[in-house]
Parts: structure tokens; sequence; C-alpha cells
């Protein structure tokens, strides 16, 4: 890089996370539906870095994978966090004087971006050469406690392990994060050891070294929510109900009525637009896209799906991945939608499979109405023609087209096309004989007698 001030960006996910109990390292635990470090990574990439690099531990491909084209650097032995960030420094970019680093944690997957835009603005203002993001957790044990000096710069940061009883009683702590002079920070970080309790290279070193040199460190405050960090599946159950009350509200915020946000669970990507009205416990997987005016009935799962405008989904509707619901479009209950289209105004209303499908404009499909479109080796499509009538307990066999304004007759097995205007029907000949119910009963009747 050359020009301007220039930002790093270090994303410590090293620890393994005995506590999660898990085959797979711990940032890569999903929270509504992506996996933590890529949480982190959002915030970080709204800062426009120049570099991002996430410190790894050994053994761990599949974080590489996630994080990448961002470069992972291996940390052998868990040291400590300054030894964390040390691992990072051969693939840091274009480390200059005017240039920032940042250290942000891989399982902490609540942080802003507003956030992190803080720290930038407290050290452009106050000029200080690092800044700490502190928080007040209602239970401090275990933090690193701030140590503030009479002109509210901070003096250092003592851990747990290594706090009096009288240092432990400060509220103040720090949340891990820290935003600096990228030249500055590294040369202080060659000056740290592991003269401590942990017997760990601390980062929280960074302070008092700096001191001593004349760097300056200041502290920047957020709310704990966003620095609430994931070590166990429940705290990974709590950081979902954070996360989800902060879409639930975004999605309000925007003009989504929800009418119980409790109930209403959310994907990070989930997008619905104004006036759009979600009717208690609806789903979102990921990639879900709502227009205005649409309606999402109780008990329905939506994933990979575009909803058109007023279109109006379940109670009790399935929508897979490549479902595209046109304006005004209907899907009832029990109705699965895969890989199809429905145009406008078209209807689906009762008990339901449409896979690998189009449905034209206005065209209504009956209840009980299943699109075969698996053969056992592949999948076909089905082409229902716009203002198509399907009648009920139809089964369509792929490939197969139905003409425009075609009718089906219901109960009908349909393995060929049936043209535009055409009535397409499969039925074996209706045989009506009269009396033939009165004389069976009576013939049953009879023979209960005798036995
Ligand atoms: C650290 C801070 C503490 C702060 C707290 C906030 C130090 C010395 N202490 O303590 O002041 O209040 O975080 O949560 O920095 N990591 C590595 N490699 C290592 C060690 C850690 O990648 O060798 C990563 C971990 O995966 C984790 C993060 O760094 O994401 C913090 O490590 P952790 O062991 O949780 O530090 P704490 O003791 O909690
Ligand atoms: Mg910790």
């Amino acid at each position: 890089m050359s020009g301007g001030a220039t930002l790093n960006v270090v994303i410590l996910a090293a620890g393994q996370g005995t506590r999660m109990r898990s085959a797979k390292p711990k940032v890569l635990h999903e929270v509504a539906g992506l996996a933590m470090v890529q949480h982190v990574l959002n915030a970080a990439e709204a800062l426009e870095p120049s570099r991002v690099v996430v410190v790894v531990g050994p053994d761990m491909p599949q974080l590489a994978e996630a994080v990448a084209p961002w470069p992972v650097a291996v940390q052998q032995q868990r040291l400590g966090t300054a030894d964390a960030v040390r691992a990072a420094a051969p693939l840091l970019e274009g480390v200059d004087e005017t240039g920032d680093l940042l250290i942000l944690y891989g399982d902490g997957p609540l942080i802003t971006a507003e956030t992190l835009r803080a720290l930038q603005e407290q050290k452009k203002s106050s000029g200080a050469d690092l800044v700490w993001l502190g928080f007040k957790p209602p239970d401090p044990t275990g933090y690193g406690r701030l140590l503030l000096a009479e002109d509210g710069t901070l003096e250092g940061i003592v851990e747990e392990k290594d706090a009096t009883a009288e240092q432990k009683r400060i509220s103040s702590c720090w949340a891990g994060y820290l935003l600096g002079n990228a030249r500055v920070m590294l040369d202080l970080l060659e000056a740290v050891d592991n003269d401590n309790a942990k017997r760990e290279y601390y980062l929280t070193d960074l302070v008092r070294l700096g001191r001593a040199t004349g760097k300056v460190s200041r502290i920047s405050e957020c709310g704990v929510d966003e620095v609430t960090g994931v070590n166990s599946r429940s705290e990974l159950a709590q950081a979902e109900r954070l996360m989800q009350e902060r879409l639930r509200r975004r999605a309000m915020e925007q003009g989504v009525t929800l009418i119980d946000p409790d109930t209403v669970w959310l994907s990070h990507d989930t997008q619905l637009a104004a006036d759009v009205v979600i009717h208690p416990n609806v789903v979102f997987g990921p990639g879900v896209r709502v227009a205005e005016g649409a309606e999402i009935l109780s008990f329905s799962h939506l994933e990979g799906a575009k909803v058109a405008k007023d279109a109006r989904i379940g109670p009790y509707a399935r929508l897979r991945p490549g479902s595209h619901i046109g304006e005004k479009a209907r899907v009832g209950n029990f109705v699965e939608i895969k890989a199809s289209r429905l145009e406008a105004g078209a209807k689906a209303n009762h008990l339901s499979y449409i896979g690998d499908a189009t449905v034209g404009e206005g065209a209504n499909i009956g209840a009980g109405t299943i699109t075969c479109n698996y053969d056992g080796y592949g999948k076909h499509h089905s082409d229902i023609g716009a203002g198509a009538f399907i009648g009920s307990n139809t089964a369509l066999v792929a490939p197969v087209r139905i003409g425009a304004n075609a009718i089906v007759g219901a109960g009908s097995t349909i393995t060929r096309d049936v043209p535009d205007d055409a009535l397409g029907l499969t039925r074996a000949e209706q045989s009506v004989r009269p009396d033939a119910a009165a004389r069976f009963r009576a013939q049953r009747k009879k023979s209960k007698e005798k036995s």
C-alpha cells in the first residue's frame, strides 16, 4: 500500500474452545446462521482495512478456508494474547508511521462496526497512541481491570490472577479489543515478557511498556452485550438470543411488523421490506428476501427464498432454497416449495409439494398436488402454464408441461404434456350400482346375528 493511513486487523482465534466440546473450532459455530468469526470479519470489513489476519491454532484447516481470502497466521503454542498478535506480524501489510492496527476476538460475534469506529474516533480526537475498549460487566471476575490515571489516561491493566484485593473491586474491565498505531504496537510487542501469574505473554502489558516510553493509552467504552464472548454452548445460546434481539429490533425500525418478536427467528441476512407482516413463530434460514406488504403466517419456515410484494405465505408453509413467490401469490398450509417459481397471483393453498417447477401467472394448484420431480437418479422440471387449473390430488410426473389455461382433472397421474386450453385426465371409469350399499349392510347384519 502507498499513500494514506492503512488499517490492519488481527483477529485472535487460536483458542481450541475445549468447553464447547466440539470437533470444530469454536469460532466456526454459528450465530443467526453465520459463523462467529464471519460476524467479526463483517464488522472489521466495514472499516475497509487493507489487510485482515486471523490467528489460528495448529490443525484448523476449516478455519483457514472459512476466512479466505484473508490469510491466517498459525500460532503454534498458545502462549498468550501478545504472542498471538506477534504470530500475525509477518503477514501485516504496509505498516507505516501513520497506519493503525486493530485487535479483535473471533469468539465475539456481537461487536459492531459503530463501536470499532468509536475507537478510531477516540484515537483521532485524543491523539492517543493506543485505545482500549472498556466495559462494565455485571461480574468482573476473570477480566483485566482498567487502572485509570487522574488525567483520564490509562495507567495499566491488571489481570485477575495478578490483581490485589483492592484492584479486584474495580468494575471497569478491558473487553479485549485494542486499536493503536501499528508501528508503536509492533515495537512494544517485542518487549513483552511472561513474568506474571499465568506465565503468558500479555497484550495488556502494552499499556505499561508504552507509558515507559511516553506512549499514551486511553479507553473507549461500550455496552456489555457487544463484547460478550462465547466459550460454551450456553454462552453460544446467549449470544444467539442477543443477536436475535438486535435483528428483530432492526427489522421493526425498518417498518416490519413482528406481531410477537420473541418468537420470530431471523437470519443474519434476512431482508424484510417495510410493511411486511410476520406472524408469531416464523423461522427464517439464510438467504430470504421478502418485499413490501407480504405477509408470513405462523409456523412457516423459509430458507433461500424470495417473496414478492403482497404475497401471502402460510400458515405452516415451507419455502426451500430457490423458491420465488410472485406478487400476490399464495402458498398455504402444508405446502412445500423448492427451486420453483410461482408467478404473480398463482395459488398453491393446501397440502402440496412443488419442486423444480414453474407455475404461470394466476395458475391454481389444487390440494394434494405433487410434482414428481425425482426418479431416483435425477431431477426433472414441471412447467405449469399461466391460468392452468390443476385438480386436487394430482401427480405431475416430470418432465412434463401443462399448457396455459389447461385443466387437469382431480386425481390424475399426468405423464405426458397437456396442451394449452386442453383437459388432461387419467381416471378409471366410475361405476354406480343402485342400492348396493343398502344390500351390503343388510347382508352383514344377518351374518352377525347368526354367529
Ligand atoms: C483477555 C485479557 C483480559 C480481558 C479479556 C477479555 C490478556 C492478557 N487478558 O483475558 O484483560 O479482560 O481477555 O475477554 O490479554 N488467544 C489466542 N492465543 C493465545 C491466547 C489467547 O489466540 O495464546 C485468543 C483466544 O482464542 C481468545 C482471546 O485471544 O479469543 C482471548 O484469550 P483468553 O484466553 O480468553 O484471554 P483472557 O484470559 O480471557
Ligand atoms: Mg477469555
